[in-house]
């Protein structure tokens, strides 16, 4: 893949997020799926790109995140990391990717470092899969915990939502977050939860917290992609589009249509040209006119 000069950076690593967190410098992050969308992303300056179970929604056109097959999630994984580089790159680890066994969490979660070339990969955890990441942690994966809000318990809690919005359940998750930093997390992902909560996380832990709908107070802020872009008709409440891409596209469709319709499409790139020593029975043969700008992936 070409990089342009723009494309290049210093890489971003976890201690760069850590410093950032530290000097109180906010950090972008969002979600993405695929080469081409990460190359511009890390163009722009986003820190970190999470390759999120959202794909299951996203790439593949589920209406659950607990769809998600693990091989897919990592071969996306691996493409992202092709298109940037220099970005940090988080793995989602897909439903029962790591709830059923720690040991097969642990190769999964493995397979995303090896295979995806994933930087950190994240879980939706509470407290009580601490020893699960302290055995990541003591094999050398460093892990971000997504607290609050996790979707994959969705089947559990009738359809998605925001959590801790009451004394009990603030203290709970405020615990989830103690002791899985306690446990090794290198990260914390905060997700619809009331910005109190967040604040007491903040407070009461030390790791950089990652939020998303979760109070302005967070190291980084985190987003899917195609919400940002306003490519879906629905986005959740914290989502604020930037762009209106989703129209954009559907109107590039319709004049790729028009022009197809009207045979604009498909003009003279190739001539026919005979050989000089060819005689006239044979074949001529057929000569490539490349057009100015060409990839080197259409120049066959
Ligand atoms: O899978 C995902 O995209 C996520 C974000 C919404 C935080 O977990």
């Amino acid at each position: 893949m070409a990089h342009s000069e723009s494309s290049v950076r210093e890489p971003v690593t976890l201690r760069t997020i850590r410093r950032m967190a530290r000097v109180g410098e906010p950090f972008a992050c969002l979600t993405s799926y695929d080469a081409v969308m990460a190359r511009w992303l890390e163009r722009a300056g986003v820190h970190v790109l999470l390759v999120g179970d959202t794909a299951a929604e996203m790439v593949l056109g589920f209406e659950r995140t607990i769809d998600m097959p693990l091989d897919v999630l990592i071969a996306l994984t691996a493409g992202v990391k092709r298109g940037a580089p220099n970005t940090l790159i988080m793995a989602d680890m897909p439903f029962l990717s790591y709830q059923a066994d720690d040991a097969e969490a642990l190769r999964n979660a493995g397979r995303f470092m090896t295979e995806g070339r994933a930087d950190v990969v994240k879980m939706e955890v509470d407290a009580s899969f601490a020893p699960l990441v302290r055995k990541m942690t003591r094999a050398g994966v460093p892990v971000c915990a997504h607290v609050g809000s996790r979707p994959q318990l969705a089947g559990l809690n009738g359809g998605y939502g925001s959590a801790g919005k009451t004394d009990r359940e603030a203290a709970s998750i405020l615990k989830d977050a103690i002791e899985l930093e306690k446990a090794g997390a290198v990260l914390l992902l905060v997700e619809a939860v009331p910005a109190e909560v967040t604040q007491r996380i903040l407070e009461a832990t030390t790791v950089p917290v990652i939020g998303i709908g979760a109070g302005t107070a967070c190291h980084g802020q985190v987003l899917v992609v195609q919400d940002l872009l306003g490519m879906n008709d629905h986005v959740p409440r914290f989502a604020e589009p930037v762009a209106r891409i989703g129209p954009a596209i559907e109107a590039a469709g319709r004049e790729w249509v028009r022009r197809v319709r009207a045979r604009e499409i498909g003009g003279a790139l190739y001539h026919l040209k005979r050989d000089e020593n060819t005689s006239q029975s044979e074949s001529p043969r057929v000569e490539t006119v490349t057009p100015a700008r060409k990839s080197k992936r259409r120049s066959k």
